[in-house]
């Protein structure tokens, strides 16, 4: 069983009460919130608004996807929004020991999130610092890309080093979860899984969030 995170980039965005109240009432775990800087990955979501209207209305902590370069700028500011967790990408980090230092101290969940082409051992001397990691299983920027199957021999390198370090820290899967390949990826060590096109794009997303959850 895998905690089940809906990404709200494929929410109806005009809907955005109405989509996040049917997740308060789903077996969600989290809020998955994607924020793109059109720098660091070629698009823009969203900012600061929305997440604090998000957090007025969830009642599941939020789980903050940072996609921006210099993301050691708007740590505070994403805390005082409403993150819960934050994860910053390694690629987008030049001090990411610092990032990490700077999230905790804000009382957040410290995440490090890591590109399909990063390898995972570049996490191995901060394993011990970070709560999380978000392994993407698609390149970064869009919703409702396909699965890179590579991921699954990432998961089980990761899972080593968590073991090895006796570390407590989460494999978050994001990007082409799906409802063939969930079961494979909780069997391969992910603890969270984040899914956006298989929960909005389904005639009963309450539904599918169970059978996800159900694992
Ligand atoms: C991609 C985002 C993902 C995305 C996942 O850059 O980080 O969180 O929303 O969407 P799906 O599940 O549709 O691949
Ligand atoms: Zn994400």
């Amino acid at each position: 069983m895998a905690l089940i995170a809906p990404s709200i980039l494929s929410a109806d965005f005009a809907n955005l009460q109405r989509d996040v109240e049917m997740l308060n009432k789903s077996d969600a775990d989290l809020f998955h919130v994607d924020v793109m800087d059109g720098v660091f990955v070629p698009n823009i979501s969203l900012g600061f608004p929305v997440i604090k209207a998000i957090k007025k209305h969830a009642t599941k902590p939020l789980d903050v996807h940072l996609m921006i370069v210099e993301p050691e700028r708007y740590i505070k500011t994403f805390k005082e929004a409403g993150a819960d967790i934050l994860s910053v990408h390694i690629e987008a980090s030049t001090h990411l020991h610092r990032s990490i230092q700077m999230i905790k101290a804000e009382g957040m969940k410290a995440g490090v999130a890591i590109n399909p082409h990063t390898p995972v051992s570049l996490l191995s001397e901060v394993i011990m610092d970070i709560d999380l990691v978000c392994m993407m299983s698609v390149n970064p920027g869009f919703g409702g890309q396909k699965f890179i199957e590579n991921t699954y021999r990432k998961i089980t390198e990761l899972k080593k080093m968590i073991t090895e370090h006796n570390a407590k820290v989460m494999i978050e899967i994001d990007g082409g979860v799906d409802l063939i390949n969930y079961k494979k990826l909780i069997a391969a060590g992910a603890d969270v899984l984040v899914a956006g096109n298989t929960v909005f794009t389904s005639p009963n997303p309450i539904e599918t969030i169970s059978i996800l959850k159900k694992g």
